[in-house]
């Protein structure tokens, strides 16, 4: 399978490249190149495949950037919530246009790929305590979700037009990221755990009742490789997936930082940050998850498993 992965010199992208790398796999097909595209050419990963680092910009995607017989595109590539909505024409160029150009690109192979596409929990917004089904329309309350829930229709209308075989997924919060805060308006999410696991104050910009949707990195990682070998013939002409993430307060939160290390809950600050509250409060925190169950997406552990997760990894990176 000749893979390609936008967006990957970032978070999940580099996570995903070095999975793929230890595997040697995609189900039960033999990975045979892998193409990296970024800004900067990304890191390549130590593999038993070719490994291509292509920079560029993903609104102007180069044609080396998707090599003819390509199989799987992972379409990463973003400006991120915070930034996208700081910065309006950059949000629209990397995100809408950067979709675009990788319909185009799609459109010259002679097969159409599988494109796995990461949408967002911020393509919606809700009441508190709203559960979003998987026929929820999406109101975004922000440019970044707005973006994402537009590249979705685009990518859902090139699959009808057989350009491509598109399967987006609605990301949760991915926490815990490891490396410093970025500019996603949920980067505190990570930041209230992380940082105190590593003896360092973190700054909470909600209250300890603020509930969120979370995935850990793995599990994110596990269900884009789902996405890209899944049939789709299951999900007929709707091709985004709620995938089955997990609700939890900050206050659970808190409590699971305090378990796992007694102490480092008292590292948090509580600091007002109205700009952040006013993007992640519109974000819904409860989805049903029966259609992404139904389709094979894997169910989520505990909270705290997933900050086991993250320490584990940190001692085996130390
Ligand atoms: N991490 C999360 O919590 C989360 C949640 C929901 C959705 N998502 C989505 O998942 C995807 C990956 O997220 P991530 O956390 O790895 O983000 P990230 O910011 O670490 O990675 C995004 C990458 O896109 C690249 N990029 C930005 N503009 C570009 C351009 N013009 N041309 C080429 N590359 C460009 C960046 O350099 C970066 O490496 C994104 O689409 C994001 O919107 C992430």
């Amino acid at each position: 399978m000749r893979i390609v992965i936008t967006g990957g010199g970032g978070f999940l992208g580099q996570r995903l490249a070095r999975r793929l790398a230890r595997e040697g796999r995609i189900g039960d097909q033999p990975v045979t190149e892998l193409t990296l595209f970024d800004i900067v050419a990304p890191p390549p990963p130590d593999a038993p495949f070719p490994v291509r680092s292509v920079a560029g910009d993903v609104a102007d995607l180069p044609a080396n950037a998707m090599p003819m017989g390509t199989d799987i595109v992972f379409h990463l590539a973003a400006v991120v919530s915070a930034a996208a909505e700081a910065d309006y024409d950059l949000g629209r160029r990397v995100n809408l246009r950067g979709t675009d150009a990788v319909v185009d690109s799609c459109r010259r192979l002679t097969r159409p790929p599988r494109v796995v596409f990461t949408s967002s929990v911020a393509s919606f917004s809700a009441a508190p305590d709203e559960v979003i089904g998987p026929a929820t329309r999406q109101v975004p309350a922000n440019s970044y979700g707005a973006q994402k829930a537009a590249a979705e229709l685009i990518l859902a209308d090139a699959t009808r037009r057989g350009f491509l075989d598109a399967v987006t997924l609605r990301l949760p919060t991915v926490s815990i990221r490891p490396g410093r805060p970025n500019k996603a308006a949920s980067s505190f999410v990570s930041s209230i755990l992380r940082e105190p696991l590593g003896g360092e104050e973190a700054e909470l910009p909600v209250a300890d009742d603020f509930r969120l949707w979370i995935t850990s990195p793995a599990h994110a990682t596990d269900w884009l490789l789902h996405a890209a070998t899944l049939d789709t013939a299951a999900m007929g002409p709707d091709r985004s997936v709620n995938p089955p993430g997990l609700t939890v307060s900050v206050g659970e939160m808190l409590a699971a930082l305090e378990a796992a290390k007694p102490g480092a809950a008292a590292l948090v600050r509580r600091v007002a940050a109205p700009e952040i509250q006013a993007i992640v409060a519109t974000w819904p925190a409860r989805f049903d998850p029966a259609r992404a169950l139904a389709l094979g997406f894997a169910a989520h552990g505990p909270l705290e498993a997933l900050v086991a997760e993250f320490l584990a990894e940190t001692r085996g990176a130390a």
